[in-house]
């Protein structure tokens, strides 16, 4: 080696570090990486997190690792997934990433707290609910500029029947203390419920009061096949009849002493509220009652405000109704004794109840 070539060699080597450590603070002192990096921390991995646990409690695998923990050929039996094993396992493996699952000796285990608790039975509405946030608040905030561009607005096949139906048992304590003030026990009850989700209220009404006998209505076709499921699983098929309807096609003879509608008001435009409560009414013996439950506006919770939101960019419903406005909408529909009930103070959850009263005799 010449000499010139030797001093270029020795230069080279001198100046690589330095030229690494200039490149690295060039990058470490670019303003957007700061900026980068807290996104990151505060927003973009809690998105993650969110996102993978929604689709792993969706999915049921959070419940099947609950049990034990599982290989991926299990899992993949489990998902029925017959060839795809190296995408199940990248799906797998981020949810290792992100803290959410464990692996050891070739299998995958719960490990957060949050991943715990969403598997158990007992918080399956919680699990809905996240899933619920995922699959339709997110779209609505993500895309509520683009839509009112386009004049695109949300159907009802934008909804997932079935999640929304569990997502709304989060209401449960609210709505099954509105049911307990409002049934009769002391005599057999004629029940219609309309928009009946899983059929978890009928359930309850019907073992407060062992007469009571019930046509539970939903819009939905798999919503009602699988309440009808239900019905048979908790032996109630004697005394529920279910069907798949839209309240406001029923054909129904006045007959009921209880109409229910429950966590469904905003699916029906604010314009056609009065004309949906007077068929309602329609169905009820003279003296028979109403009872509607919903969370109302207002309040301070952000997922109502962002539910609000999502009926707002929908092409079928309206808000969230605002109590002094329902309470008005049911009195012009024609009940009686309108009352609006809080059911726990501070919380903008409502049972309203109204009395279909019996004609004056001359
Ligand atoms: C948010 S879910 C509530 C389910 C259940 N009532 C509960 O509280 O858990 C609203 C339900 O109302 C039903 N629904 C909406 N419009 C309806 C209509 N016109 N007739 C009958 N059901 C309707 C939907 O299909 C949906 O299952």
């Amino acid at each position: 080696m010449d000499l010139l070539s030797l001093a270029r060699t020795v230069k080279d080597r001198v100046e690589e570090p330095i030229t690494d450590v200039l490149a690295a603070a060039r990058i470490v002192t670019d303003p957007r990486t700061p900026l980068l990096l807290a996104l990151s921390t505060l927003v973009v991995t809690p998105l993650y997190r969110a996102s993978f646990l929604a689709s792993a409690a969706g999915s049921g695998v959070l419940q099947c690792l609950a049990v034990r923990p599982c290989d991926l050929d299990s899992l993949a039996e489990y998902l029925e997934v017959p060839d795809d094993r190296r995408r199940l396992r990248a799906w797998l493996d981020i949810g290792v990433r992100l803290g959410e699952f464990d692996m050891r000796e070739g299998c995958y285990r719960l490990k957060s707290t949050p991943a715990k608790l969403l598997a158990q039975v007992g918080n399956d509405a919680v699990a809905a609910t996240l899933e619920e946030i995922m699959r339709f608040h997110v779209p609505v905030l993500l895309d509520a500029p683009r839509m009112l561009k386009t004049g695109r607005g949300f159907s009802l096949d934008d909804q997932d029947g079935p999640v929304i139906a569990r997502s709304s048992l989060a209401l449960q304590g609210f709505v099954q203390e509105a049911i307990g003030k409002t049934l009769e026990r002391d005599r057999p009850v004629r029940l219609l419920e309309i928009g009946c989700g899983t059929g978890t209220y009928v359930r309850h009404a019907a073992e407060l009061n062992p007469r009571l006998t019930a046509l539970a209505v939903d819009l939905q076709k798999d919503v009602a096949v699988q309440a009808a499921d239900n019905m048979a699983r908790w032996g109630l098929t004697d005394r529920v009849e279910t069907r798949q309807g839209d309240l406001r096609e029923l054909e129904l003879q006045p007959q009921f002493d209880l109409v229910t509608l429950h966590n469904n008001i905003y699916y029906f435009p604010q314009s056609e509220r009065v004309e949906v409560l007077e068929r309602a009414r329609s169905f009820l013996a003279p003296g028979g009652r109403l009872l509607l439950t919903s969370s109302c506006q207002g309040g301070g919770n952000l997922s109502l405000d962002v539910l609000n939101l999502w009926f707002e960019y929908a092409d079928f419903g309206g808000p969230l109704p605002q109590e002094d406005e329902l309470t008005a909408q049911l009195e012009k529909a024609g009940f009686a004794d309108v009352r609006a009930t809080q059911i726990i103070p501070t919380q903008p959850f409502r049972a309203f109840v109204g009395t279909n009263a019996p004609a004056a005799t001359a």
